[in-house]
């Protein structure tokens, strides 16, 4: 896959506040990347420059190679935003939304008609087409604001937390909206707080905070990078006599946490001892109720690099 846009070293400060600290990335053609961060991490701050919107400190971004303050019309036509704040005419209709926006890129005409209904469609909104923004539900006007922002068809949509305080209805629309639009061929930069929205997205994800970039990778990467270990939990029906020591003596085995009849049993991934710990178990006359494993999660990644959860 081509790289559709290169960062190197983007700095920004705010009086002496040094908020985002020199970061790179590159995101490839047709990949949802995900920007993942704490409050306050910088994530909108990096988005708002490479819309454009606000002038670095420091650093360079090339869009398909070329320094994006050199081509900035051209730049400005090929994104599509969608900020934090929706950003709508509360007293204009749905469609009308969508005519200003849309226009405001240089449709005009029939390929404007053409890219509303397109837009409307998208959005799911086209019974409620005419009636006025300030009637629409929080999910209706996320919708109609990401339509607006992809009605000219941009190379790149860049979305800042498009589905913050929303109904789960809206924001499962949304997601697969997102979907669709990269099987169109659209690249997509996304940040988000919600873990579950990078599961089902992301082609690759950065995760940032403080105003550095901690860690980059697809999802599985990610995982990999931190989590070595592997977590059983057995249940068995009545725990008898074996102790620690025993499963201690099982290779691999790191931790062992004995709670009543569950017990817990961290072991070193890629040594596949299941099977000599259910040895052990049934040789002692203990009966398996239930046996799960715990996969790493990309939330005990995120706790591990920030030592903080997603949400303060
Ligand atoms: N215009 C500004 N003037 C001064 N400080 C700012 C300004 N904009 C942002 N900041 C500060 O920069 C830091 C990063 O803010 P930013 O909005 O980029 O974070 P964020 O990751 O988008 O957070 P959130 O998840 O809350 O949207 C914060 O400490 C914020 O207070
Ligand atoms: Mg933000």
């Amino acid at each position: 896959m081509d790289t559709i846009m290169t960062v190197n070293h983007l700095k920004k400060n705010f009086k002496e506040a040094s908020v985002l600290k020199g970061i790179s990335f590159y995101i490839r053609q047709g990949e949802v990347l995900c920007i993942l961060g704490p409050n306050g991490a910088g994530k909108s701050t990096t988005i708002n420059i490479l819309t454009a919107a606000l002038r670095s400190d420091g650093g360079e971004i090339l869009f398909k190679g070329t320094k994006i303050s050199k081509i900035l019309r051209s730049y400005k036509q090929s994104i599509g935003i969608v900020p934090q704040d929706i950003s709508l005419y509360e007293e204009l209709s749905a469609e009308q939304n969508l005519r200003f926006f849309a226009s405001l890129y240089g449709l005009y005409g029939n390929r404007l008609n053409k890219a509303v209904e397109e837009a409307l469609t998208f959005a799911g909104l086209n019974d409620r087409r005419r009636d006025k923004v300030k009637t629409f539900s929080g999910g209706m006007k996320r919708r109609l604001n990401i339509a607006c922002a992809i009605a000219h068809h941009p190379d790149l949509v860049i979305m800042d937390e498009p589905t913050v305080g929303i109904d789960p209805q809206s924001r499962n629309h949304i997601l697969s909206s997102i979907k669709k639009l990269q099987s169109q061929g659209m690249t997509v930069i996304y940040t988000t707080h919600y873990m579950e929205e990078v599961e089902a997205i992301s082609s690759r994800i950065i995760i940032m905070d403080h105003g550095s970039i901690l860690a980059e990778g697809t999802k599985e990467s990610l995982k990999e990078e931190i989590e070595n270990e592997k977590k059983y939990i057995i249940e068995v029906e009545e725990h008898g006599g074996i102790g620690h020591d025993e499963f201690f003596a099982v290779e691999g085995v790191r931790s062992v946490k004995i709670d009543g009849n569950v017990i817990e049993i961290t072991s070193l991934k890629g040594i596949e001892n299941l099977d000599r710990i259910i040895s052990l178990l049934s040789d002692h006359g203990e009966k398996i109720r239930n046996i799960t494993s715990e996969a790493a999660s990309l939330e005990m990644v995120f706790l591990k690099l920030t030592g903080r959860k997603l949400r303060d």
